[in-house]
């Protein structure tokens, strides 16, 4: 029985979430598997209710579930709520107390959207990278402080946290191409010598596997310029924010990009995405992000390989007939519900 704790959250989350359980469900009776869906509220909607976006019960209940799917936090109505309420904040908790330090972001490109995306072609033709982003250390986590004319936010990081998630970017890297890049500013940043340092050591026991150090703003350039050079790319928690958003543009907008966040004791998995809250409730939001997250738990939490590979494949395959939600379409859109259907219907048809 797969136990699975649903927070749905806020703007598009509601959506999002609703065809990821429906996706659940399908892949459930397909291959016949018994589990469980609870549901919590969670970000503004937890915080409406109790003043807080993730309360200490809330992540002592989590821990009995098999696995989270989260849907998407924030809203622009409580921008004015002390920072540490926020309903970022609460994701922010959440990753931290559970100490889920690995996440895990895969973008890949879809020869359909060639003609939506702005990169000629033959730059972005068999994209398909995996960035193992650190994701309980770093700014997010470090010292913050203000005064009326100062603010600070230290970046940290302790060996054990960078050797415990080069093991998870090494081994993902054996498990594709071989080939892993260390983005870092290690010409300007301590923590980043660190960083380098810490990834010589895990390299011996690694010997393998190809390293290619490269610095955080070339790397932001080369992204653009020649994505197919990599296939895994290991990094820092602000780094990997940001580089993962400006790669899933590669994979046609930030609609297509899920997102693992994998932990000792319990992994969450969630669309890489915002709340979009203009777009809330309309039935357009792209859903494709949070089925690819579907996907990424029956890999990860369920070590079912087969139903990850299919539901993967029912999406490609959605999108290559031309099924295509307004974010990435050009001419002829469909809306959520209806992309959810034909996916779930080509995942019953393989
Ligand atoms: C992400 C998001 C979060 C982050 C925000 C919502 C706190 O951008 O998951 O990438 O910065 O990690
Ligand atoms: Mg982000």
């Amino acid at each position: 029985m797969n136990k699975i704790l649903v927070l749905p959250g806020d703007g598009v989350g509601k959506e999002v979430t609703d065809g990821a359980v429906k996706v659940i469900k399908a892949v459930d009776r397909i291959f016949k598997i018994d589990h469980l869906i609870e549901y919590e509220p969670f970000g503004g909607k937890s915080y409406d209710i109790c003043k807080d976006p993730c309360p200490d019960s809330l992540i002592e209940r989590a821990l009995n579930f098999d696995a989270i799917f989260l849907g998407a936090v924030g809203h622009p109505k409580y921008d004015s709520v002390e920072s540490s309420l926020r309903p970022e904040s609460g994701l922010l908790k959440i990753r931290k107390k559970l100490d889920l330090y690995s996440n895990i972001r895969p973008i890949k490109y879809y020869e359909i959207l060639k003609d939506s995306l702005v990169w000629k072609e033959e730059i972005i033709k068999d994209t398909d990278i995996v960035f193992v982003r650190e994701l309980t250390g770093g700014a997010y986590f470090g010292k913050k402080g203000r005064t009326s004319s100062e603010a600070y936010d230290v970046i940290e990081y302790s060996c054990f946290q960078i050797e415990r998630i080069a093991r998870v970017a090494f081994d993902v890297a054996r498990s594709r191409k071989k080939k892993l890049h260390v983005i870092d500013k290690a010409n300007v940043l301590e923590t980043s010598k660190l960083w380098r340092e810490v990834v010589e050591k895990v390299r011996k026991d690694n010997g393998d596997i190809e390293v290619i150090y490269q610095y955080v703003d070339n790397a932001a350039a080369q992204l653009i310029l020649r994505p197919t050079q990599y296939d895994v790319i290991l990094t820092e928690n602000m780094f990997g924010d940001i580089l993962s958003d400006a790669g899933a543009v590669i994979g046609g907008s930030l609609g297509m990009l899920p997102s693992a966040s994998v932990g000792e004791k319990i992994s969450l998995y969630e669309p890489a995405h915002g709340s979009a809250p203009d777009i809330a409730g309309k039935g357009v939001v792209n859903p494709v992000a949070s089925i690819l997250s579907v996907a990424l738990m029956y890999r990860y939490s369920f070590k079912r390989e087969d139903i990850a590979s299919a539901i993967e494949n029912a999406v490609e395959k959605t999108l290559q007939e031309g099924n295509l939600t307004p974010d990435i379409a050009k001419e002829k859109v469909i809306g959520t519900e209806e992309m959810i259907n034909r996916i779930i219907n080509n995942l019953a048809n393989q």
